[in-house]
This record gives C-alpha cells, structure tokens and sequence, in this order.
C-alpha cells in the first residue's frame, strides 16, 4: 500500500485527528494476526487459497491452487508451510482433485484418487501431518468401496467434511496446547523459540506461539528471542513478523546467538514446534533445533516441545528412523544473497530438519496434556 495516499486519505477524512497520524496508520496497516489467513478453502473458483510465505513479510499475497501440480509445488517451495498446515493444505487438495475425478466406477475413482494422493505425499516426507491428513482422506473414500451403487456426489460431500474437520481439529488443538503450556509459564519469562511454529504454521493461533498470544492476551508479556533459522529464514520472515504483528516484545537474532542470550540469563523457558514425534520421545524438527535444545541443556533452561497428538508416529520407534528431508544446495548458497557467497560447485549438505533426543527434552504438550519423560504418555 502507498502511504503517501494513506496519508491524503487520513488527512482528508480525519482532519481532528491530524496529530494523531501515525497512529491511526500504525492500526490500519497492523491488522490482527487472526486476519492472516495461512489455508482456506473457496469451493466457488474450486481452489485452496494459501498465503504465499515465500513473499512474507514484504507482501502479504494470496494465490488459488486448483491442481494436483500447483499443490505439490506450494508445499514443496514452502509457499505454505508447518507441519499442520501441510496436513490442512494436502486435505483441501484432495477434495479439489476429487472433484476434477471423471469416473464412472468406484474402482476408477480410487486409482486417481490413489494417483493423487501419493504424488502430493510425495512432496515432503519429514511433517507426519502430510501423509496423516492423506491417509484419513484415503479411508473416507475407501469406506464406499462396498457400496452398490458408486455415488460421486456422496464421496465428495464426505471428503469435503472430512478436510474442514481437519482443519478444525487443528485449531482446537492448537488453542488446548497454547492453554496447557501457559500453565507452565510465568508472566514477564524471556522464551526463545526457533522455526516459525506459530499462526503461520497451522490453522490458526500455532504450536510453539500459541502459548505466547494466549499468555499476551492475559498480560503475560513475555519476551521473546527468534532464531533467524538459516537457510529458508523462517525465524526471521514468519515468526518475528507475526509477533511484532500481534504486539509481542519480539526480539530477532541469528542461530548462533542464542547461547549468548542464554548465557545472559534472558532466556527461561525455550518452545519449538514438532514435525513428528517417535514413539520413544525423540523430535524431528526444524534443522538447527537439537542445537539449541543441547544448548538449553547446558544452561539449565527447560525445552518444551509443542505439538498435537496427530504429530505423534508411533510407528517410528525412534529419531533414527524419520526420514529426513535434504534441499537444494542453492538454498545455502544462493538464497537471499545479492550474488552467489559461496565458491561455485562446492559441497553443500542441507538438511531440512534435525532429531532432537529425548533425553534433551523438559516436556511435550499437545492438546491433551504435558508429557513428562520417560513419555510413556504418548502411547494413551
Ligand atoms: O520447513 P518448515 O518451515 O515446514 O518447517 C517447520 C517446522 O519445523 C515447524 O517447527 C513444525 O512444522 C511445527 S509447525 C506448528
């Protein structure tokens, strides 16, 4: 927006209140964070729409995604992003791609169904969320297949229910984890957390940050540290924009700060995010976060980890078997650099998420409750 025409616009509709300019500008262009939206649906263009984060913060841009293609390549690119916002994306997806089915039998409405389904799994393999939300589409459908007659309209109606209970869970979950680590925090904390595991991330409120808009809606006032999050810059770009948006005392500092603001003694409680938990309490997450839990460790500092039940994979004993997703070399490289700063062709490793141990870990919250070690709990 051009704030030379905001400013005409106040000047001339609000000549009382010229002195109170800046003000009255700082609310119009800081509109609530609940006015973000990350996912939606618009069953009129037939298209999920998601806020584009690869231009956040300098643009707040939405884009419609009506194809199986245009859907991978969001989620892919991290167009839209975080473990639960994938899963929400993915769901609405389907229903879209569904829709586009022109099958005359059950059987040939499963196979592309099939088709599509494994082609947007594909597209990252760490979040459980993605393939989770697939799989509970998938079921929806199979649940038709001894049906007599193959009723299109039927199964669509169901898979439409189907993603907005997704979705909905999500915020409801969201909302209880942001209550049950409020309950372990005190007013004025300094927290630190890493990623973006906040409104952006899922349906509404986030993981990691809803106890941080709960606990400023309270009068909390925490102070928060972000960690930039090298290479894709989530830190820096989604949680330090969305905060500042909210109001909340945000401070931005690079990853190999945070052993000196602990050090300092700012730094009481860290919260970060999960992309899927293994049966024994070990954390996938977003690279950069076992470092920061080794680091909280040292200090004596707790480390929460933050997530809904549907983040839990019992079927993964353990960190060693979440497979891990690897990125291009020109995200290190390249990215956000005026001109290429690192020599041609050198050896790049960038992988996106990193195991944090269990032993490292304070606690995980979902929505259920706070799960202590030896994290028995994650079985109930
Ligand atoms: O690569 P990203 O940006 O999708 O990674 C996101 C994270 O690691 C988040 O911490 C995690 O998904 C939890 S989001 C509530």
């Amino acid at each position: 927006m051009n704030l030379g025409i905001i400013y005409l616009f106040l000047f001339i509709f609000f000549p009382d209140n010229c002195l109170h300019l800046p003000a009255l500008l700082n609310d119009i262009m800081n509109r609530s964070i609940a006015d973000l939206k990350t996912v939606r649906l618009n069953e009129e263009t037939n298209a999920v729409v998601i806020l584009d984060q690869t231009r956040l913060p300098g643009s707040e841009t939405y884009i419609s995604l009506s194809s199986a293609e245009e859907i991978w390549e969001a989620i892919y690119r991290l167009k839209v992003r975080g473990a639960p916002a994938i899963g929400i994306t993915a769901a609405y997806g389907i229903y879209i791609c569904s829709k586009q089915i022109a099958a005359t039998t059950y059987e040939e409405f499963y196979q592309e169904f099939s088709r599509v389904k494994n082609y947007l799994a594909s597209a990252r393999p760490t979040a459980v969320n993605l393939e989770a939300a697939l799989n509970r589409m998938e079921k929806v459908v199979c649940r038709f297949s001894s049906a007599p007659q193959f009723d299109r309209s039927d199964i669509l109606h169901k898979l439409y229910k189907e993603a907005e209970a997704i979705r909905a869970e999500d915020a409801a979950a969201c909302r209880r984890i942001g209550e049950n680590c409020l309950s372990l925090l005190r007013p004025g904390m300094g927290l630190l957390t890493h990623c973006n595991a906040g409104h952006l991330a899922v349906s509404e409120y986030g993981t990691a940050l809803a106890p941080i808009y709960l606990g400023e809606e309270r009068g909390y006032h925490f102070k928060v540290f972000a960690d930039e999050t090298r290479p894709l810059l989530q830190g820096a770009r989604l949680t330090a924009y969305e905060l500042q948006k909210a109001g909340v005392d945000v401070t931005l500092i690079c990853d190999n700060m945070a052993s000196v603001v602990m050090q300092k003694g700012w730094v009481q409680a860290v919260v970060v995010g999960c992309d899927r938990i293994a049966a024994n309490g070990d954390v996938a997450n977003k690279i950069g976060t076992s470092g920061v839990a080794i680091l909280a460790y040292h200090y004596g500092i707790p480390f929460y980890v933050l997530g809904p039940t549907s983040t839990i994979d019992l079927s993964c004993p353990n960190g060693d078997s979440i497979v891990i997703e690897e990125r291009s070399p020109e995200e290190v490289t390249d990215m956000w650099y005026v001109s290429k700063m690192a020599p041609e062709k050198v050896k790049v490793y960038n992988p996106a998420f990193d195991v944090t141990s269990h032993e490292l870990i304070t606690a995980i919250i979902t929505e259920k409750k706070i799960i202590y070690p030896p994290f028995e709990g994650l079985y109930e």
